[in-house]
């Protein structure tokens, strides 16, 4: 299968499989490779075009990552990104300067119509700035092409050798035409046509499945969330019944669900095992408050059920997981840092007797891993389930999580998902659950004084996760989630709903 390729080089960028799925967004399929790649090597893969992410260096630092003066001279189009425009200015004989003031946040850029970069993008445009460098000088051949009042060098391009840079982030929605303007660099510049879709990404998955497997088993860890599943699925459909999947009931899933689980999952023909390990779990979280703790504690606790199924099964060579792209930017990377270890990451323990994790969602987005599930034929009320996460309840109950505590959540949020269906609002709201926020305050019930429980609802609106806003949801049917559950759930006297997005807030509570 040999598609249009471009190719990302990544400096250190937060976000650069961001840019990654801009370009697969727009049809043109897109490998992410590490700034050292040499030159040979990109060449040999005939990339129609290749872009330079930004990163955190400075181009004069001494250990900053740059880029070979080669691949400008290659004929290959090159979109440099922040750091990578800076890179290739600095590179090919302009400079770089230290700005009074750092650049952050929404800017009007006013750019030239006639630059195919900006092809139908308006002479002025919201751009995403975030930088404290600028190019001061440009190299032979190049011209400004766009500009802020406080960045003169907002953009460059020497039309002709195909090189063009951007100061600003096109990646991000908050750069308003930044769609149009990859579109550009794609389709006018690099003249891709255009000729990747998700089912592609399903079906060349499976086959690279088929390869690597071959005729080994392998377990896989289902949660009956969206990412698990459509690994799972991907993995049955390579290689049918090598695959085991287990489902562990930690008893921190919401109420009926891992029984909804096992009958969804029954109807596929897969081989799955559920282990019932809530007793085991809540041992192992006894005493803990602190959320990272619980996170590492509900991580290590799930590989170490696996491996002892995996014994049962006798020889398992690979363990599948769910991980999808901002589970693996969220724990960390080498330069990003970490805002939470999601279980199924930063929380591996060290030992793990397989010899090898797959995690064939690894680079997407969770709204791209709803793509594949449909293009592989999951039905939708799996594909669009709402995200819930591997710790489970045990990351919405604050503090000590302890069995009583989970019972009053699981009532309060069944309540909650049972009157947003009523009141036909799951498709129009990314997450929605209730928190168990362990705070106690006084009320009044049929002229008794009440000392009891707060529960908190949150709901965000969403993309990918990433970035969140509080979700609107109308009044009433507020008012008759709080009523419903402090009537019918005991020891709740208080609902509070949570109008905070992300950033600054996650959307979960620990
Ligand atoms: P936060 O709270 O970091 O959540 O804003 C972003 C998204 O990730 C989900 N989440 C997790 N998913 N394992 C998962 O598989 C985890 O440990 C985990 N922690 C958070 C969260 O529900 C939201 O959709």
């Amino acid at each position: 299968m040999n598609h249009e390729l471009i190719i990302v080089l990544d400096f250190g960028a937060q976000y650069r499989q961001l840019i990654a799925r801009r370009v697969r967004e727009a049809g043109v399929y897109c490998e992410v490779m590490p700034h050292d790649t040499p030159v040979s090597v990109l060449q040999d893969k005939n990339p129609k075009g290749v872009i330079l992410t930004g990163g955190p260096s400075v181009v004069y630092d001494p250990d900053a990552p740059i880029a070979d003066k080669a691949l400008f001279h290659l004929g290959i189009p090159v979109l440099g990104i922040c750091y990578g425009a800076q890179l290739m200015g600095y590179v090919l004989g302009g400079s770089v300067a230290r700005a009074t003031h750092r650049e952050y946040g929404k800017k009007l850029l006013t750019v030239n119509p006639q630059n195919p970069l900006f092809e139908q993008v308006n002479p002025n445009t919201v751009c995403w700035m975030s930088h404290t460098y600028y190019l001061n000088s440009l190299p032979a051949g190049f011209s400004i092409t766009a500009s802020t009042d406080t960045c003169p060098a907002a953009a460059i391009a020497n039309v002709e050798a195909k090189l063009y840079g951007v100061q600003f982030h096109p990646e991000v929605v908050h750069t308003e035409e930044g769609t149009q303007m990859l579109h550009n660099f794609l389709y006018n510049i690099c003249g891709c046509k255009g000729d990747w879709v998700m089912q592609d990404f399903a079906q060349e998955t499976i086959l690279h499945l088929q390869q690597k497997i071959g005729n080994k088993k392998v377990l896989c860890g289902l949660s009956g969330g969206v990412d698990s599943s459509v690994a799972a699925m991907l993995v049955h459909q390579a290689v049918g019944q090598q695959l085991t999947c287990i489902f562990v009931d930690h008893g921190l899933l919401r109420k009926n669900e891992g029984d909804e689980v096992e009958e969804t999952f029954a109807s596929f023909n897969i081989n799955l095992i559920r282990v019932n390990a809530g007793k085991r779990f809540l041992s192992k979280l006894q005493g803990i408050t602190e959320p990272e703790q619980k996170r590492k504690i509900i991580g290590e606790e799930f590989i170490r059920v696996f491996e002892e199924e995996a014994r049962k099964i006798g020889a398992v060579d690979f363990l599948v997981q769910g991980t999808i792209y901002p589970d693996v930017i969220e724990s960390g990377t080498k330069n990003a840092a970490t805002i939470k270890t999601h279980h199924n990451v930063g929380g591996l323990p060290d030992v793990i007797e397989f010899s090898e994790i797959l995690e064939p969602l690894r680079d997407l987005f969770k709204d791209e891993v709803r793509k594949v599930g449909a293009a592989i034929g999951l039905p939708p009320e799996m594909v669009n389930r709402q995200p819930f996460p591997g710790p489970g309840l045990a990351i919405r109950v604050i503090g000590e999580v302890t069995f009583e505590k989970l019972e009053v959540l699981r009532e309060a949020d069944h309540i909650y998902r049972s009157e947003i269906a009523h009141a036909g609002l799951q498709d129009h709201i990314w997450q929605y659950f209730a928190v168990y926020t362990g705070l106690r305050s006084v009320g009044v019930m049929g002229d008794e004084r009440t000392y009891d429980t707060t529960i908190a609802l949150r709901a965000v609106t969403s993309i990918d996760g990433m970035t969140a806003d509080w979700a609107r949801i109308p009044h009433e049917v507020l008012e008759r989630i709080a009523n419903r559950i402090i009537n019918e759930v005991p020891h709740v006297n208080r609902v509070v709903y949570d109008i905070t997005s992300k950033p600054p807030g996650t959307i979960e509570w620990e």
